[in-house]
């Protein structure tokens, strides 16, 4: 499922050599489960509280890619690489706030979920080991709000939202093969397959549990299949 969107991803980004990479992401799996029916029965049962996190998401994934390009600022190609991510991600942010007022819903603030948390603490603290985590974490988490919001845009009850989900899940989609893109370059396939299985597992961790009411409702809220139930979990046409 995760490698499907990943080919699609990884061919879309200017950057990439696509001989290189496209053999190995058809064995990498971004994502070690799917989401579950529970979450996204959570997600159209509270959709403005959704909109309202997503909104949030967007202005985070901007603000990661900025970070990083101030952690790193003289790192060949990747300002480059980073500075359109970011801008994208805002203007992301500008579409959904958007669709807020339309809703006459205001950007109010939302407790985080334990989900970035769980992952920053992942991230080794030293160098070069922090850069690779720092990549594969972004990647990942790109990669989450991609399956769901393709969950969204073919399952929630509003058509806005369908049409909004739909036109932004493409883009997180080439987020992750950026990222991607970003970790081999410098690390090499092996190395960085290898901790992305790490890195996977703990964010499937991160997402392990239920909700206890659909308060605690976010984009990255708990919400995950057994990994054995993944090809039985798939919606139909999600791959579509
Ligand atoms: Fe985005
Ligand atoms: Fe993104």
């Amino acid at each position: 499922m995760a490698s499907v969107s990943l080919v699609s991803a990884v061919s879309a980004a200017s950057v990439v050599d696509t001989d290189l990479v496209q053999p190995s992401v058809a064995r990498v799996k971004w994502l070690a489960a799917p989401t579950s029916s529970a979450w996204l029965e959570a997600a159209n049962a509270r959709p403005d509280l959704l909109l309202i996190d997503h909104a949030h998401c967007e202005r985070k994934a901007a603000g990661v890619a900025l970070q990083l390009m101030f952690r790193y600022p003289a790192e060949p190609s990747l300002g480059e690489a980073l500075s359109p991510l970011a801008r994208e991600e805002l203007e992301h942010f500008e579409l959904v706030l958007q669709v807020l007022a339309r809703r006459g819903l205001a950007l109010r603030p939302l407790p985080a979920p334990a989900y970035g948390a769980r992952l920053s603490k992942a991230v080794r603290r030293d160098e070069p080991g922090r850069m690779l985590d720092s990549f594969l974490v972004a990647g990942l988490i790109e990669a989450r709000s991609h399956e769901r919001m393709a969950l969204l845009a073919a399952h929630a009850a509003d058509a806005e939202l369908r049409d909004l989900y739909g036109e932004l899940l493409a883009s997180e989609a080439r987020h992750f093969g950026l990222y991607w893109v970003l970790a081999e370059a410098r690390f090499g396939r092996e190395v960085t397959v290898a901790r992305l299985e790490q890195l996977a597992a703990v964010e499937v961790e991160a997402l392990t549990g239920a909700l206890t009411g659909t308060e605690q409702l976010r984009m990255h809220a708990v919400g995950v299949e057994p990994v054995q139930a993944m090809v039985q979990t798939l919606p139909a046409g999600w791959i579509s």
